[in-house]
């Protein structure tokens, strides 16, 4: 369930744009949200290796990795958001699909970057999505998941606020479970998680073992 502002930010990008430069002031503005993913793993990577912003949208998380030199593939599910991406980005690789079972070759990337979507998918779907993301990483490679975490006392409020009028259950969810955990029983390794933002946001780093077997969906 969700308010109808949702919809509404989604078919309207200024909308969109404009709720992100909001809820991003709490970690200093939009520009430090969308490098969050590249500043924890650029000093791991390769420069110009292969990375995936799963859940790319129009492509502005993944803006900093092309700057930086990165050849970056953007998947999304919509076809409106990618027809954005290639406007805003047009570096940007971009593919239409699925994140719960990407159209991409096994052990095809050194990293995967999830900005701000996990929140997005039912539990038995995330499960998929991190799943895939090890079948797509290569063996040592890195994931680097920006998104919710419980609010500490200040903005606790605004956090509900924000859930209720743009976000659906499955955000609420994500709050209630400890993706550490998740990762781990996935089979990721190193997994670090750091909270930012009053503890509103968690960025969760988490490499595949040097033995990473492809796990695919039954
Ligand atoms: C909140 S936006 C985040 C976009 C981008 N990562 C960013 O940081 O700006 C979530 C994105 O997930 C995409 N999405 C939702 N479900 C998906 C799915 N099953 N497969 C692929 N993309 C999906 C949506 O189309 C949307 O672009």
């Amino acid at each position: 369930m969700s308010s109808f502002l949702r919809p509404l930010a989604y078919r309207h990008r200024w909308i969109y744009d404009t709720v992100t430069a909001v809820s991003s002031l709490s970690v200093g503005g939009v520009e430090k949200l969308r490098g969050l993913g590249l500043d924890a793993l650029k000093s791991r990577l390769e420069p110009g290796t292969a990375v995936l912003d799963l859940c790319c949208g129009s492509g502005e998380a993944a803006a900093p990795w092309l700057a930086a030199g990165f050849e970056v593939t953007g998947l999304d599910i919509s076809e409106h958001a990618l027809d954005l991406a290639a406007k805003r980005h047009p570096a940007l690789k971009r593919v239409e699909g699925l994140a719960e079972d990407p159209p991409l070759n096994d052990h095809q990337f050194s990293a995967v970057q999830l900005s701000v979507a996990l929140h997005e998918f039912p539990r038995p779907e995330r499960a998929q999505v991190l799943s895939s993301i090890r079948r797509l990483l290569k063996p040592g490679g890195w994931l680097v998941i920006v998104d919710l975490h419980p609010a500490g006392p200040w903005l606790q409020l605004p956090q509900q606020l924000f859930c209720a009028l743009f976000e659906t259950d499955t955000a609420i969810a994500m709050l209630q479970d400890d993706l550490v955990a998740e990762l781990q029983a996935l089979g990721f390794t190193s997994v670090g998680q750091e909270l930012l933002a009053g503890d509103a946001l968690q960025r969760i780093t988490a490499q595949t073992p040097e033995n990473n077997t492809p796990q695919h969906q039954p």
